[in-house]
């Protein structure tokens, strides 16, 4: 019987954490389960650090907040974990004391708030015997097996917000207003936040570019009197032949994601602006999409999500993911999730072995895109 459980809110963050963590403690709280929050996702494991979440009442007044109360960490592979030993940096498996940590203080089941990479050391936990539930999230909404993680929608609606403010100093000034977004390897927020901000252009990492393209779209509108453009960027868009654009890596050991993109939105403005004559201006949206107050969207997503986690913790129903699939709530094996990156410990991010979802050119936002006339590059 669970009577014990702890949640870890892990990678980047998102508008949504702090609302999956009141749903998980409310609904623990109202079936007597003692709910606690390691501080800085794995981290905290490792270190044993952790939180009483209903004791302490921090989940009051959380649900409008952004960030995560209990911290996050984009750097935590306990599995390959960082270490200085004598002045010398090593990588070591470190998950042993983790799982010594969770039997130590008898956590029943550990709540995995987090993306690609947080699910696949979930499911490393569980073949090893930890009692493990995932809660799919990401701005990026690039999780296998679910239709939508909690975080994303609030990232388009800032994009689309922003797209909105572009629109108007675009047409002031005539000019090509290119607007960077995130999404690493996954094109979601560019593609939605393009339709429904209303831009030109839409370039995604799925379909690799030809910037002839966006200028044949650009000048297509000139003819109509149109003498401004908006073009939506994802940050792992690339050329046609070329490669994505990286601003900096950093080495935090193979399991997370070392490679901070950006620098494609000023490389595409530049290149519009040379062969269109027009001027162009990049603007990069960053971090904004990931802080703040969640939409009304992601606030109710989050909510079922979290009760439903907790909900399965009830059932001891381990090794799963809470998902949404075609609209309803559900869960599926953390298996499906990772796909054929079985390996214990193995890599995530845009590697061979992981799974993640990707913008697919069947989707209804393709299709949409392209039925009225968005330029996608290709
Ligand atoms: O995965 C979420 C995300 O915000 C990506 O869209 C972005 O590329 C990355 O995280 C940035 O990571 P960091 O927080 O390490 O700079």
């Amino acid at each position: 019987m669970v009577k014990k459980v702890a949640i870890l809110a892990n990678g980047g963050d998102v508008s949504g954490f702090n609302a999956v963590i009141r749903a998980i403690a409310l609904t623990a709280k109202k079936h007597n389960v003692e709910c606690y929050g390691f501080i800085d996702g794995y981290n905290g494991l490792l270190k044993n650090e952790y939180v009483d979440l209903i004791g302490t009442h921090m989940i009051s007044g959380i649900l409008h907040k952004g960030g995560s109360i209990i911290g996050s960490s984009t750097n935590a592979n306990v599995f390959n974990y960082k270490v200085n030993e004598n002045g010398q940096t090593v990588y070591k498996d470190l998950s042993q004391e983790c799982i010594d940590n969770i039997k130590k203080d008898g956590f029943d089941c550990v709540f995995t708030l987090g993306g690609d990479g947080t699910q696949k050391s979930a499911r490393d936990f569980f073949v090893r015997g930890v009692n493990v539930i995932g809660v799919p999230k990401t701005i990026d909404n690039d999780v296998a097996c679910t239709d939508i993680t909690f975080g994303y929608n609030t990232a388009v609606s800032v994009a689309t917000e922003a797209l909105d403010r572009l629109h108007t100093t675009a047409e002031t000034h005539h000019r090509i207003m290119v607007l960077e977004t995130m999404g690493r390897y996954a094109g979601w927020i560019a593609l939605e936040s393009a339709i429904a901000g209303g831009a030109d252009v839409a370039l995604i990492p799925e379909i690799p570019y030809d910037i002839d393209k966006v200028v044949d779209k650009i000048n297509e509108r000139r003819k109509e009197g149109k003498d401004f453009s908006i073009v939506v960027v994802s940050e792992g868009a690339m050329p046609k032949g070329g490669s994505i654009t990286v601003e900096n890596t950093r080495d935090n050991g193979a399991g997370v994601d070392n490679t901070k993109l950006g620098g494609v939105g000023n490389k595409v403005a530049h290149e519009l602006e040379k062969l269109t004559g027009l001027e162009a201006r990049n603007t990069t949206l960053g971090y904004v999409q990931r802080g703040g107050t969640p939409t009304a969207f992601d606030r109710t997503l989050s909510t079922k999500y979290g009760a439903k986690a907790m909900n399965l913790a009830l059932e001891e129903k381990f090794g799963r993911l809470v998902v949404l699939k075609n609209g309803v709530l559900d869960s599926v094996s953390l298996e499906d999730v990772v796909g054929n990156n079985k390996k214990i410990g193995a890599v995530s991010g845009n590697t061979e072995e992981s799974n993640i979802r990707k913008v697919s050119m069947d989707s209804d936002l393709v299709k949409t895109a392209r039925s009225i006339g968005i330029c996608l590059g290709d």
